[in-house]
């Protein structure tokens, strides 16, 4: 299964409402995952020839490094149209899907950055499309009698990932130099998997894992001009 279609974007920025939550991510954060988080569920290899999925891509600040890493490729979608050229779409709308198992072009990862308050929605909603589900969400997630009993019960997160290091999101906008006082984990579920014991993000990745490039690729620009590098679409 190989997505393609490479398409170079260029477009000015739209400001989404308030209520949908854009907080882009940091992209060491997502490179936290693929160096040390997947790796450590023994999914390494699997990036290699895998396609994934951002369904709530915003303007691409997760999907287009989790593209440095799936050697399938992969789709971003998000429900507010960013003027990035990703798909439009409602994910947690249940005519929303992508590819088709059927004929083996299907995401086997969905990955993803939800917005904080249907965050349980979008999760309940992944586990039932992608074998494989990973969401960067506050460590305080993982508690709620709500949350509780309408997923972790039933459904517990194969991984409880924390960082170790504060991971600073600022509405709109990735600023390379914020601080934050909220902290984050990425919850990861792997379909027929037994929970495993908490693991802890070591100190060091925020530093590691930004690339001289980052800036120039991720920061906001106050013009309109191509942020990202790529959208990638499945071509058949
Ligand atoms: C916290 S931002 C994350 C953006 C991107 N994944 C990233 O990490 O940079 C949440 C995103 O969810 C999108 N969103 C909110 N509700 C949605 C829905 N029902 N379906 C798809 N996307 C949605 C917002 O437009 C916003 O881009």
């Amino acid at each position: 299964m190989i997505p393609s279609g490479h398409t170079a974007v260029m477009a000015s920025r739209r400001e989404p409402p308030g209520s949908l939550e854009f907080f882009p991510t940091p992209p060491w954060a997502t490179r936290a995952l693929c160096e040390h988080v997947f790796p450590h569920l023994g999914l390494a290899a699997d990036m290699e020839f895998a396609a994934c999925w951002d369904p709530a891509c915003g303007e691409g600040h997760m999907f287009e490094v989790l593209l440095e890493y799936f050697g399938g490729g992969g789709w971003g979608s998000d429900i507010f149209d960013y003027g990035r050229g990703y798909r439009v779409e409602d994910f947690l709308d249940e005519r929303t899907v992508i590819g088709s198992p059927a004929d083996g072009v299907a995401p086997e990862f969905i990955i993803s950055n939800p917005p904080f308050r249907p965050a349980a929605a979008f999760v309940r909603r992944a586990l039932t499309l992608a074998p494989i589900v990973a969401m960067l969400l506050r460590t305080a997630w993982i508690e709620g009698v709500e949350r509780y009993e309408t997923l972790f019960r039933d459904q517990p997160p194969t991984l409880f990932a924390p960082f170790v290091e504060r991971v600073p999101m600022t509405k709109g906008r990735w600023d390379p130099d914020a601080s934050t006082a909220t902290s984050y984990a990425w919850f990861v579920w792997v379909r027929g998997a037994a929970p495993r014991p908490p693991f802890w993000i070591p100190p060091g990745c925020r530093k590691a894992l930004t690339l001289p490039d980052d800036r120039r690729r991720f920061a906001s620009q106050p013009a309109a001009g191509p942020l990202l590098a790529s959208v990638v679409e499945w071509a058949p």
